[in-house]
């Protein structure tokens, strides 16, 4: 890397939070094994503080077994632990009522989401019944609904499938052109919290006003969870779905969180086999982690990064940043972006552009992010960041791209 400003002249909240964030990316032992190296792709995969290498290292040289079959010590151990996950990912979502709602651990968010859609979705809708979901962000928050259209088509039940409309001005959800797609056949609603290539909050505590107190929501939790605080109540969704490995945990691990109480109950079918006891060990020492951080200062932090990543690349005329315009200015009347900012450049190509930067240090992600509705071949840049990140790193990329004008 090169190019790096001198980091006493940054604006709050990068000054207010540096001898917060200093020790934090210490605990980071890939990230500083490699000072020459910048990751930039947290929306990707996170990297992992040692306090979860060693919870997954202490569990294995422990207590290692499976989870509810044995009855002896090691058994027991583990068996608590998943028992005990479940509760500590209901903590971290702030659930309101625990007793109610459950926890079911998966692969990751796409794993999540088709759980959701085959094992729930699909037993309770009838003929005529429709669901609103988003066509432009990930593709996995798209294609399990899709399917469970194709299966209920197969079983002779007819779903009509909605698109959730988006603002053109914001980038986020449109209640107002919401509102006129439901309808008393409307049954679910499937949303993002955070756009996984605009970075866009997409508001979607404003969906619960729209669809009234019955319809379930589920929410795509894969770019929010371990980046910024995640309130089941405040957001009031049903289902929350997220990846372990992008809140600071193993990849293959994820979790369900289900309300409850709108729909029927969910119960994902099938014999599920040996959870994957190492990775949900790593889980509950992310969420700790997490929580002893701060999700909120993590979003203050990666917010405050975003917008100074932001700010620079408006000033380079060689690039344009994707997505709604509107949060991109300084004085923007929505709001700005959290941790992901994704560009092009107006004449080298994004894979291009990935190799170059990496000859630089910087890894980010260059293709077209797997998002849905799109005809895009060719591609863009995407810069994600999390806690271990400086203002030190986006002056030296900004530097690199300010060089390749
Ligand atoms: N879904 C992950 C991403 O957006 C892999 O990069």
């Amino acid at each position: 890397m090169t190019g790096a400003r001198d980091v006493t002249d940054m604006d709050c909240p990068l000054d207010d939070l540096a001898s917060w964030q200093r020790p934090l990316r210490a605990q980071f032992p890939i990230i500083g094994d490699h000072p020459e190296l910048a990751y930039l792709d947290s929306a990707a995969t996170t990297q992992k503080p040692q306090a979860v290498l060693d919870a997954m290292q202490s569990y294995l040289t422990t207590t290692n077994a499976n989870a509810g079959r044995g009855t002896y010590p090691w058994a027991n151990a583990t068996t608590a632990l998943v028992e005990r996950t479940r509760e500590r990912v209901k903590e971290f979502l702030g659930d309101p009522a625990p007793d109610r709602s459950s926890v079911h651990f998966t692969a990751g968010t796409t794993d999540g989401l088709r759980t959701v859609a085959r094992d729930w979705l699909t037993a309770f809708l009838t003929d005529g019944d429709e669901i609103v979901v988003p066509y432009a962000d990930h593709q996995a928050n798209l294609s399990p609904w899709l399917e469970a259209r194709e299966l209920l088509a197969r079983q002779g039940v007819g779903i009509r499938v909605r698109e959730l409309p988006y603002q053109e001005t914001s980038g986020d959800y449109d209640p107002a052109a919401l509102a006129g797609l439901v309808g008393p056949r409307t049954r679910f609603v499937a949303a993002t919290h955070v756009h996984h290539v605009y970075g866009n909050d997409m508001n979607v505590h404003r969906i619960r006003q729209v669809v009234g107190p019955e319809v379930p929501i589920c929410l795509d939790a894969a770019q929010s969870v371990g980046h910024m605080p995640v309130s089941v109540a405040d957001l009031d969704v049903d289902f929350v779905v997220f990846s372990g490995h992008k809140a600071l945990a193993l990849p293959g691990t994820g979790a369900i969180w289900a309300r409850g109480t709108r729909g029927p109950r969910f119960r994902p079918g099938g014999w599920s086999g040996t959870p994957n006891t190492v990775g949900i060990a790593g889980l509950a020492a992310a969420l700790d982690w997490l929580e002893t951080a701060g999700p909120d200062r993590i979003a203050r932090w990666t917010s405050a990064l975003t917008s100074r990543l932001t700010d620079g690349l408006q000033r380079l005329a060689a690039y344009d940043v994707l997505g709604c315009q509107l949060s991109l200015a300084a004085e923007s009347p929505t709001q700005r972006r959290t941790s992901i900012v994704t560009f092009r450049h107006h004449e080298i190509s994004s894979g291009d552009l990935g190799f170059i930067l990496f000859s630089d240090g910087f890894m980010v992600r260059s293709d077209s992010h797997c998002q849905a509705g799109t005809s895009d071949t060719e591609g863009s840049v995407r810069v994600s960041l999390h806690v271990h990140n400086t203002p030190e790193e986006i002056d030296a990329l900004l530097a690199t791209l300010s060089n390749l004008q």
